[in-house]
């Protein structure tokens, strides 16, 4: 029988092809879904939580509805063998990043190892993941060279592509392209997603709101 984690890899499998198959900036994913289908199997890492992931992952994934509901399962059946982790953990510790940081987590699902951090699944060309993101909570705009896809499993919130703003929800793709600068703002909903990079090259992430002075470039507007 196959491991939470494989059954996981599986079911995001299926759930990107989809996602690719029909949106209009797939060509910036060529070849992603068939190097996902080539992934695993799963290993045994070392797991972590915190209180984000402790306090809402599940109520989270129990009100989930649309079209990822089997998703969501399988993260949460997955959690116990996975690192859920903080963001920017090199950053200096401000008030403005522990509001953030402190009520949000990602969960390194296929990715390199990470900072010492072992992936379940090892990747050493995308990255892919699950993110958790509190009510009431600003995840401050930022960009990267890679490409990147989201979708979101559960919640509704706002979110800052360039300068558009919009409401999404389950079901929904957002894709940030090269240096595209984005922002996630949520609501009295958490918010649990799924996302992808193609690559793991030039992975720096600029948050020009809150990098030191010497690191940050200002995000490029479309
Ligand atoms: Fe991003």
């Amino acid at each position: 029988m196959d491991s939470p984690i494989d059954e996981l890899l599986a079911s995001f499998h299926s759930v990107l092809s989809n996602a690719l198959a029909t949106h209009p900036k797939a060509e910036l994913f060529a070849g992603l879904a068939d190097r996902v289908a080539n992934l695993g199997p799963a290993r045994t890492v070392p797991a972590s939580s915190n209180a984000t992931v402790d306090t809402w992952l599940t109520p989270t994934v129990e009100v989930t509805s649309g079209p990822w509901v089997d998703l969501a399962r399988k993260v949460l059946a997955a959690t116990p063998e996975s690192p859920w982790l903080r963001s920017y953990e090199n950053l200096e510790s401000s008030p403005q990043l522990d509001a953030f940081q402190q009520h949000y987590s990602f969960l390194l699902f296929a990715a390199p190892v990470y900072r010492g951090y072992e992936p379940p699944v090892l990747a050493n060309d995308m990255l892919i993941g699950f993110t958790l993101q509190e009510p009431n909570v600003e995840y401050p705009a930022h960009h990267h060279g890679p490409a990147e896809i989201y979708g979101v499993i559960s919640g509704h919130l706002e979110w800052q592509v360039g300068n558009t703003w919009t409401s999404v929800g389950p079901g929904d793709v957002i894709v940030h392209r090269s240096h595209e600068s984005h922002a996630m703002y949520t609501g009295d909903e958490p918010v649990l997603t799924w996302v992808a990079w193609p690559t793991t090259e030039d992975g720096h992430v600029y948050m020009p709101s809150l990098d030191p002075d010497d690191m940050s470039m200002e995000p490029l507007v479309y």
